[in-house]
């Protein structure tokens, strides 16, 4: 891609259900087409390292893990995703496309379960390298609609519904923060309308960064 100076990292987000896989698959079909350099990664994972780390964060028998173990192994996963996939790729002007990133650690860890938020935000820089999202879509969604639809059960879905209600809040106060990256997508609408806001979207926001699309 020429012109362009570096990757753009695009990350979803949202309560379990609420259709982050199906949209970030959508996009990265259409990145395919128009033949942008492009990676698809996904959260806890994405690195051999990585989806081990997963298996023990989601096992369902892994019912005593403190909240700090759970919050300390996202951030292990991660830093190994950010520094073996997404790092390279931003810098080797790839558009990089994320299913979860650091923003659940905020409204999963964070914010439902009231983990120092300065403290976290530490850890996640140092984790991460400092990367960040260039834009991100948080998939909206009923926490009750969410689930669901929901096709897998894991040890995060156990936890009972006032938690993914505080989970959804959680995402919807980082909205209102970061008014600029985040677009919060309606996910009660079809895949269909919303595959089309997003990709619009990302259309745009890859043409002001001096893509040619
Ligand atoms: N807008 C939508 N309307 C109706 N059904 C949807 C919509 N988006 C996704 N679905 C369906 O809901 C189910 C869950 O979608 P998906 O796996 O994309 O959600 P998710 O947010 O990635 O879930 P998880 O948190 O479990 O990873 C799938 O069967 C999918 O086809
Ligand atoms: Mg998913």
């Amino acid at each position: 891609m020429q012109g362009v100076k570096r990757g753009i990292f695009i990350t979803f987000e949202g309560v379990e259900g609420s259709g982050k896989t199906t949209q970030a698959e959508a996009l990265v079909e259409w990145l395919q087409e128009k033949k942008v350099p492009h990676i698809f990664v996904r959260e806890p994972g994405g690195t051999r390292i990585g989806e081990k780390i997963r298996e023990i964060l989601l096992a369902l028998e892994h019912r005593e893990m403190h909240p700090t173990c759970e919050v300390l192994l996202f951030l292990a996963a991660r830093s190994q995703l950010s520094y073996e996939r997404i790092l390279p790729a931003i810098q080797g002007k790839k558009v990089v496309v994320s299913d979860r990133f650091a923003d659940s650690t905020y409204a999963y860890q964070t914010h439902a379960r009231s983990l120092p938020e300065r403290l976290m935000a530490v850890f996640n820089r140092f984790a991460t390298a400092g990367i960040k999202p260039d834009l991100t879509f948080i998939v909206d969604v009923d926490v009750t609609k969410g689930r669901e639809r929901g096709t897998v059960y894991d040890r995060m879905e156990t936890e009972g519904e006032q938690y993914h209600q505080k989970v959804r809040d959680g995402y919807m106060r980082l909205a209102r923060r970061a008014k600029k990256r985040i677009k919060v997508l309606d996910g009660e609408k079809s895949i269909d309308a919303l595959r089309s806001e997003v990709i619009h979207y990302v259309q745009e926001f890859l043409t002001r960064k001096g893509y040619a699309l």
